[in-house]
């Protein structure tokens, strides 16, 4: 049966039942009777809430069908699973089994930066409504990076006056930016939460904040003027440590984007910080010698728990980018997601969920990343990561879930942005939730059973049979990837990266 994620357990009893997908079904929950006919309380195809231990148990006989789940959402998985069922026809006759499912994991996500490239507010709710079929249950949302910052936020409009816009990307020499207003902010939300989705809103912090200082240069290590970055890779021009006004601002940022995004939880990045200008800030000095600090990590870590001591204010749990691990005294609040791919990260990473029984999120970059092409991570090989494989089977209890990030450098068309999430963020969906156990080929067949569900919707993906190339196409979409990577980057960039190691500072 194509069903995507693979369910728990499905039991095969005798007969069928003659099922149109455009018929009514009774149920009073909106967005299910909108994935079919409508509603009609006499419809023999029921959603049903009661005490049941699975996330949804679903019962086909000749006579009808019984979606039996203890919560809504348990309902809507159980519709997702009816309308795969149902198949592209749409008339089918489906035979008689009781599907018994509940997911692998709590967190099951995809990720968009809408910083590198602006996407509006119809393309993120066609993506969400799209996630919602395969049962994902987060959209991690990257908000604030060097190339723009994309929320109004009331009490310091400049960050989206002047941090939203930049006058080019990569030499092109035109302006372009974009935010979303609150009213936006609220229709993706309540969107995403009627299809059981929660927008993880993401500030990347203390790095690649150059938006954030072009708006306010007062909130930077030399307080002097600098622009929205044009150009990608690791910028320098990033926040102070020292300044009381950056933890000021931060608190200002958190309380209007805790009313604005009603998830728990709250990004705050943490990754690749160039550390040069904190190594000769005398701001950084004060609170390094203050604070009898050993190393930069160190002052990465004091910042980092100074903002989420303000975070924890509004109720948020933090979740961060691995290297904020490196300080050693990350706050044991702090979720970690888990991208680098060296064996230090991963160890550390490991020893974190192992000893400390810190909550991770699985998004190793080789092969979760969707920017890079199916050349670099093949949908196979995206398939065939074992969450909890690359951290020791002994992290398997502390895995939160699974995430698939999808950057837009390079992206900058909607097509394009669809075309890198599909097909494969869907082996990601499947790791999510469907019990360990890998078949490649089993995988292939069910995905290519519901794809239907994405041309229904208008929504572009790559042919299966282009996501697996061999060996020598897929060097050259590695290599030409590569390349391109490599010329959007400022020339700043190569010093900006060595410094994010720096140790120790010059003062
Ligand atoms: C990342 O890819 N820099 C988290
Ligand atoms: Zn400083």
């Amino acid at each position: 049966m194509n069903i995507l994620p693979k369910p728990f357990r499905i039991d095969v009893a005798e007969g069928s039942f003659a099922f149109r997908s455009d018929a009514k079904v009774a149920t009073d929950i909106p967005v299910i009777a909108s994935l079919f006919g409508g509603a009609d309380a006499a419809s023999p195809v029921r959603f049903v809430k009661g005490d049941t231990e699975w996330d949804y148990v679903l019962r086909i006989t000749p006579k009808g069908v019984t979606a039996l789940a203890a919560t809504d959402e348990g309902l809507f998985h159980a519709a997702v699973t009816l309308l795969q069922l149902a198949g592209e026809a749409g008339e089918t006759d489906l035979p008689a089994c009781t599907v018994y499912d509940k997911p692998r994991y709590a967190y099951r996500a995809g990720m968009i930066d809408v910083c590198r490239h602006f996407f509006d507010v119809d393309t993120v709710k066609k993506l969400i409504d799209s996630m919602a079929l395969f049962k994902f249950n987060h959209l991690h949302f990257h908000l604030s990076d060097d190339q723009g910052f994309r929320l109004r936020i009331d009490a310091l409009p400049k960050l989206h006056q002047v941090g939203s816009e930049r006058k080019g990307t990569c030499g092109d020499g035109k302006p372009t930016g974009g935010y979303y207003t609150k009213a936006q902010i609220k229709e993706i939300v309540d969107y995403a939460a009627e299809r059981y989705i929660e927008i993880v809103p993401e500030i990347d912090l203390p790095g690649h904040t150059r938006a954030i200082v072009a708006a306010y240069p007062e909130l930077s290590c030399s307080g002097k003027p600098t622009e929205v970055a044009s150009w990608f890779g690791i910028h320098s021009k990033i926040l102070c440590t020292g300044k009381e006004k950056v933890y000021e601002a931060l608190d200002v940022i958190f309380r209007e984007m805790s009313e604005m995004f009603p998830c728990k939880l709250f990004h705050l990045g943490g990754d690749e910080v160039a550390k040069l200008e904190w190594a000769k800030c005398p701001d950084c000095a004060a609170v390094y010698k203050r604070e009898g600090l050993k190393n930069l990590e160190e002052l990465q870590g004091y910042f980092t728990n100074k903002a989420i001591n303000i975070l924890k204010k509004y109720g948020k749990t933090p979740v961060l980018w691995n290297e904020a691990l490196k300080s050693d005294v990350l706050d044991e609040s702090a979720v970690v997601q888990y991208w680098t791919t060296d064996r230090a990260s991963a160890e550390r990473v490991a020893k974190a969920v192992c000893e400390e029984g810190r909550r991770v999120v699985m998004s190793r970059c080789n092969p979760y990343y969707l920017d890079y092409p199916c050349g670099t991570h093949s949908l196979k090989a995206m398939y065939m990561l074992e969450p909890a494989e690359e951290l020791g089977k002994s992290a398997e209890a502390g895995i939160l879930g699974v995430e698939c990030p999808l950057w837009t450098e390079h992206i900058s068309e909607t097509e394009e942005l669809f075309r890198h999430f599909y097909p494969r963020a869907l082996a990601v969906a499947e790791a999510g939730w469907s019990a360990p156990g890998k078949d490649y080929a089993d995988f292939e067949e069910r995905l290519k059973g519901v794809l239907f569900l994405l041309d229904r919707r208008d929504v572009p993906y790559i042919p299966v049979a282009e996501c697996n190339p061999g060996k020598i196409k897929s060097a050259l979409q590695t290599a030409a990837f590569g390349l391109k990577m490599q010329r959007g980057c400022d020339p700043s960039s190569a010093r900006n990266w060595r410094s994010m190691s720096l140790k120790q500072p010059k003062f």
